[in-house]
C-alpha cells in the first residue's frame, strides 16, 4: 500500500509499506524527514506528530485519551493532528496523505 507524506514546504514523498504497521513506522522505515519517533511508538514523546488529511482523518479511529494528552503538548497542534505511532495502516488507507508539521515537539 502507498502512504504519501507531505513536508511543511509541500514536498511529497510516496512510500510503499505493508499494512499492519503505523504511520510513524512507515516514515522511519523510509527515512522520511520530519518524523522522529523517539519513544519507539509508545505514545510518550509526540515526535511523530502529523496531520492526517481529509478524507482519511474521518476513516481512522479517533485518538484515545493518552494520544490527546500528548497532542496537547505539541507546538503546532491542529484539529487534524495525530500521533503517527497511534495510527495503524490498513488496506483501506491505501493512498493516505499525511502532512508533517514545521517541527516536532
Ligand atoms: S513515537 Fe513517540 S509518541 Fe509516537
Amino acid at each position: 500500500m502507498k502512504v504519501i507524506f507531505i513536508s511543511s514546504e509541500g514536498v511529497r514523498q510516496a512510500v510503499e509499506v505493508q499494512p499492519g504497521g503505523t504511520l510513524m513506522e512507515a516514515a522511519l522505515l523510509n527515512m522520511v524527514p520530519g518524523v522522529e519517533g523517539m519513544c519507539g511508538g509508545v505514545c510518550s514523546c509526540a515526535t511523530c506528530h502529523c496531520y492526517v488529511q481529509a478524507p482519511w482523518g474521518s476513516t481512522i479511529d479517533a485518538p484515545r485519551a493518552g494520544e490527546l494528552e500528548m497532542l496537547d503538548a505539541v507546538t503546532h497542534r491542529r484539529a487534524d493532528s495525530r500521533l503517527g505511532c497511534q495510527v495503524t495502516l490498513t488496506e483501506q488507507l491505501d493512498g493516505i496523505e499525511v502532512l508533517l508539521p514545521p517541527s516536532q515537539g
